[in-house]
């Protein structure tokens, strides 16, 4: 075992008689095994962190550089520390798991400059069984009031040259999520997001390094190692003049959280992040429902509609009718309209803050529509393009959210396609965080639930406010429509599940039927965008990726007639208990779900372009029930890339001591339902 090289000197310097002021503190998991080690080393404060006694962590350093004082780094001692215990079970309003058990042992350090200006801060560390957690509070204090943190010098110093999963972060301009996720070892990383998936060498050991409870603090992200080794620093986004975050103490930092785990499969249902966060601030949540959703979107998307007026606005009265009729008839809650409002006409995003949030295109009737919808029990949802015109969007938001609720309409669509904001911020600094914050309180004031593209990451926010229900954050669906690279190879999903998903839901909008868009001009050629799955694992990703907004993104003509229809209106969108049931970070998953209050549960398996076979036991099953499973297999010679389309689809009475072949083609999936035999809903077909 390595045993970091300070912890030896500690030991050797220990006088007999314990200091009042110890050198090097600890704290555990509550299982005891992984451990986080705070020690002052030359004036320099650091953590490591150990898994079993072996170093995941090694020695990394903490600290900041604040505007015009000398970095709060080189002379700290630590005065004081203390431990608690806690440990509760929560329950989520909506979720991949009903219940969650936040149980963790803390210690807080106090630790102050030895020299002038002798700012004081206190390091909090918690330590959970599923990993640990970070962050720094600094009380109100003579020599630090109002600051500029021009760095956070928080280091993750990984002793395995593990394999990490990422996308870069230092794309020229654009602060995009919206990128291919690719792996290589720690040490040749540059400049990445969060979360970083980690598999050690050894395959022993998994870890996501990521944040929480990101409140009036920037972004971060993390630069790559300097000098070939494995260290990992913070990297906050800045504002225009290079200021990472302003404030006034009081202030706490968000968590910087490592979640661990032994298997791949172990990393979901992540809920470290969310234990990090404030519980709910939303008294009554009744009004806060999870659904399925169709919208006038895709065929923006595909060039059949506009967003803009004219002969092919998808946006009208009369289409939008057409749409909440097939949500009406087909168990969809939601009807998402894009394009409605005015704004849309030239060019978009650089004629941001022409957008209204209020006023509808005159083909649009907004307050019929809203009638029509409350008629057939289903809701319109609102979308609030911004193109980060972010004062424009400020501006009216009383008055467009007041407007929503007074007509019945609970659910709102956000975006901020663009590159720097309308006031020249990045998408990733203190500004935006705090844009997006105020939006959430708006809503929920509103009684609004969100659904934001080109968001932040996801931090956990949705602990505190239940209405922040799903966002973007990585490569959806869209990119099968118009991306300059031909879309999203067949492993993404496989990758997504791993990396992106593990910090909260995705609104990926799967269901897209008509993969080789024959519908909607020729048949796509493989190297354009298109589809880069077989039918079957769209109907997967229902379950694989998390949603509690989840949409059937084709449009209603291609969804007519089709037996596969069934499997999405069937699919639950709020889980009691999720179980991922075996998984490879990039080739496949497979996930099982029982959802909320019901006996049924729900299986999605994808893979990459290889074809793969698994015995799946049925054990998470009641004992003693009879179940029929609805099973939406790739069908015979189905593969992504010639011949997509074949389903097959076939019930099966199961049991507990069932165990299920499941085949995937090459970018294939499967689908299944699994109800109890007693409480059938719909007839095998
Ligand atoms: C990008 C979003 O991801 C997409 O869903 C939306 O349709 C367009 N922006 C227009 O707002
Ligand atoms: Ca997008």
């Amino acid at each position: 075992m390595k045993i970091p090289r300070w912890c030896l000197l500690l030991v050797l310097a220990t006088p007999a008689v314990a200091p009042v002021a110890p050198a090097q503190v600890s704290v555990a998991s509550p299982d005891g095994r992984n451990e986080v080690q705070v020690a002052v080393h030359e004036g320099k404060l650091y953590y490591l962190v150990q898994r079993d006694r072996r170093p995941l962590l090694t020695p990394s350093q903490l600290g900041f550089v604040f505007r015009g004082a000398p970095p709060l780094r080189d002379s700290l001692t630590i005065v004081d520390s203390s431990r608690a215990t806690f440990d509760e079970t929560w329950t989520q309003p909506w979720g991949e798991v009903a219940r969650v058990r936040n149980h963790y042992n803390e210690l807080k350090v106090s630790v102050q400059e030895g020299t002038a200006p002798r700012r004081r801060f206190t390091l909090t560390v918690r330590a959970f069984n599923d990993g640990v957690a970070f962050r720094y509070e600094f009380p109100a204090q003579p020599s630090l009031g109002d600051f500029e943190i021009m760095d956070e010098l928080t280091e993750f110093a990984f002793d395995d040259n593990a394999r990490a999963w990422s996308i870069p972060s230092n794309r020229p301009r654009l602060d995009r999520s919206e990128q291919l996720y690719s792996s290589q070892p720690i040490s040749t990383l540059d400049s990445v997001q969060t979360p970083i998936t980690m598999e050690t060498r050894d395959g022993k050991t998994f870890m996501v390094l990521h944040e929480a409870n990101l409140v009036d603090y920037a972004r971060m992200n993390i630069k790559g190692p300097r000098m070939e080794n494995r260290t990992l620093r913070v990297d906050l986004a800045p504002y225009a003049d290079g200021v990472k975050v302003r404030g006034r103490t009081p202030f706490v930092t968000p968590w910087r959280t490592i979640q661990i785990a032994d298997r791949a499969t172990e990393l979901a249902p992540s809920v470290l992040g969310l234990n990090l966060n404030p519980p709910s601030v939303i008294q009554n949540t009744e009004w806060i429902k999870p659904m399925k959703y169709v919208g006038i979107w895709w065929g923006m998307h595909v060039g059949t509609m506009t967003w803009s007026s004219g002969p092919k606005h998808g946006a009208t009265t009369a289409n939008t009718k057409r749409y909440i009729d097939f949500a009406a008839a087909n168990g969809f809650g939601g009807v998402l309209v894009e394009g409605w409002n005015v704004g849309w006409d030239g060019d978009w995003i650089q004629n941001r803050n022409a957008f209204s949030f209020t006023r509808a295109y005159p083909d649009y009737d907004l307050a019929e529509l809203a009638r029509y919808a409350r008629q057939k029990g289903v809701k319109l949802i609102a979308h609030n393009e911004t193109s980060g015109g972010i004062q424009n969007y400020e501006r009216q938001i009383d008055s467009a959210f007041s407007l929503y609720h007074s007509l019945g309409l609970d659910a709102i669509k956000s975006g901020y396609v663009t590159d720097l904001t309308s006031e020249g911020h990045s998408h990733w600094g203190q500004f935006m965080v705090n844009h997006y914050r105020h939006v959430i309180e708006k809503a929920a004031q509103n009684r609004i639930m969100l659904d934001v593209h080109e968001p932040i990451h996801d931090t956990g926010e949705r602990r505190t406010y239940p209405n922040m229900m799903s966002r973007e954050g990585a490569r959806g669906q869209e990119y099968n429509a118009w991306g300059g690279d031909g879309g999203n190879p067949p492993e993404h999903e496989a990758i997504l599940f791993f990396t992106r998903l593990l910090t909260g839901p995705m609104d990926f909008t799967p269901g897209i039927f008509d993969i080789l868009r024959t519908n909607t001009g020729p048949a796509r050629r493989n190297d354009e965008p298109r589809v880069r799955t077989t039918l079957a694992k769209q109907l997967a990703l229902y379950v694989v990726l998390y949603s509690p907004l989840q949409m059937a993104a084709d449009l209603p003509e291609n969804y007519v007639g089709r037996p596969e229809l069934q499997f999405i209106k069937d699919v639950a969108v709020d889980w009691d208990t999720t179980r991922v049931i075996d998984g490879k970070i990039g080739d496949y998953v497979i996930v099982a779900r029982r959802q909320k209050n019901s006996p049924h549960w729900f299986l999605g398996a994808v893979t990459d372009e290889e074809a793969r076979t698994f015995d799946v036991p049925l054990t998470f099953l009641d004992p003693g029930k009879s179940y029929i499973a609805d099973i939406y297999a790739d069908g015979p010679g189905a593969n992504w890339l010639t011949n997509p389309l074949p389903v097959s689809i076939t019930h099966r009475t199961v049991t507990r001591s069932s165990r299920l072949r499941v085949a995937l083609a090459p970018g294939g999936g499967q689908a299944i339902r699994i109800r109890p035999v007693q409480a059938r809903t719909s007839r095998p077909r």
